[in-house]
């Protein structure tokens, strides 16, 4: 497992609390992608091309999203979610050169996606970990579960949206 992946625990939770074939939006292309797609509907956004090109050859379905003001393009991610509605919402990009504070602004009307829950990657670094808290003090409306969990030397948060 790539230190750059998604952990084997952080898969072992997705496939533990989600049926096969649910769909499931990850921002970040990778190696893991190929996995997730084993047992998702995956769909990645990427914003790089040496990775757009990566997942487009392991046969994973990637979408392009340029950064624009520091995060993924904003209306591709939104229509994106609005076409898919994805159950899952998979925070893994952009890399923290970039950073993905970006993603508070789905916070507000995350209900009207259908997503049922939104993991965060890589929460044992403390600007991802105050994200988390951010995130959910933004997500209007909805009762949520947050849950950290250790992951082979890094860590992954599940926040769970209850309707
Ligand atoms: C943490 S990675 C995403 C990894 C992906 N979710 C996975 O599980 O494989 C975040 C970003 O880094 C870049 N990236 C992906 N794999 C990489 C690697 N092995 N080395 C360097 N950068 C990588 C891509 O631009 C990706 O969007």
């Amino acid at each position: 497992m790539g230190a750059w992946e998604i952990g084997n625990g952080m898969f072992a939770w997705l496939t533990a609390t989600f049926r096969p074939g649910t769909t499931l939006l990850e921002l970040g292309s990778g190696a893991g992608s190929v996995r997730l797609g084993s047992y998702f509907r995956a769909v990645s956004v990427e914003h790089d091309s040496k990775w757009l090109e990566d997942g487009a050859k392991r046969g994973c379905p990637v979408v392009y999203a340029p950064i624009e003001d520091g995060w993924y393009a904003k209306q591709v991610v939104v229509a994106l979610m609005r076409a898919i509605r994805p159950a899952v919402l998979l925070v893994d990009g952009p890399p923290s050169s970039i950073g993905r504070r970006g993603v508070m602004c789905l916070a507000e009307g995350l209900g009207s996606f259908g997503v049922e829950a939104v993991v965060f990657d890589d929460t044992e670094r403390e600007h991802e970990a105050k994200l988390v808290d951010d995130f959910v003090s933004a997500v209007a409306g909805r009762f949520t579960t947050v849950r950290r969990f250790a992951d082979e030397g890094k860590s992954f948060t599940a926040v769970q949206l209850w309707t």
